[in-house]
């Protein structure tokens, strides 16, 4: 087991490193925070929040990358009500912000779960048995990649690679990584996360 960040390669993309080609898929059904009056403007401390955010930059459309970057740091996830204002104010169709949003897998368009579950199914973990692994978690959480539970105690996504091959099939919950996962090992990793924190 190894802590996030002691890896070979980060999971998420810093700054100017986004990572393409394994956007989770756009999940519309999960619960979401309040975060716009019935009007359509977003509650004052969300707007405040985008504020801060769009005075770091030159509302560019280059700067989008960034932007969604610093509004998932704020938010964890990015939230529709806000990329809708961030589309007025930097003048770009949401269509196009979704688009490049959707395009990278480090962005989540779901409010995170108690617990982040990332299942990597890259080639060395996939020849490995991660399938099996993942349909395991589903099973567990009841959950697909990309949702978060109704209870909001899990959010699931899968990547690509998280640098850790030989540790194969990896599930980092939570930022800790899991090595050489089983279903039965992901099934034991569920449990355990849903007892952490019962009285
Ligand atoms: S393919 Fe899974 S850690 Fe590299």
């Amino acid at each position: 087991m190894e802590k996030e960040g002691v890896a070979p390669a980060p999971i998420v993309a810093g700054r100017g490193e986004a990572t393409a080609g394994h956007a989770s898929p756009l999940v519309l059904d999960a619960p979401t925070e309040m975060l716009s009056s019935p009007d359509g403007n977003l509650l004052g401390p969300v707007a405040n929040k985008l504020a801060r955010i769009l005075l770091k930059y030159h509302k560019r459309k280059e700067d989008i990358i960034s932007l969604l970057q610093d509004i998932q740091d704020e938010f964890g996830y990015l939230p529709r009500d806000v990329l809708r204002h961030l589309s007025k104010e930097i003048r770009v169709p949401e269509h196009e912000i979704y688009g490049v949003a959707t395009f990278y897998s480090q962005f989540t368009f779901n409010e995170p779960g108690q617990h982040r579950l990332r299942i990597c199914l890259g080639t060395a973990c996939h020849v490995r048995g991660a399938v099996g692994v993942m349909e395991e978690v589903q099973r567990g959480t009841g959950i697909k990649p990309g949702q978060t539970s109704l209870d909001k105690q899990f959010s699931l996504e899968t990547v690509m690679c998280v640098g850790a091959c030989a540790l194969g099939p990896v599930v980092v919950a939570d930022g800790t990584y899991h090595g050489t996962m089983t279903p039965a090992k992901a099934r034991k990793l569920i449990q355990d996360l849903r007892e952490e924190g019962r009285p």
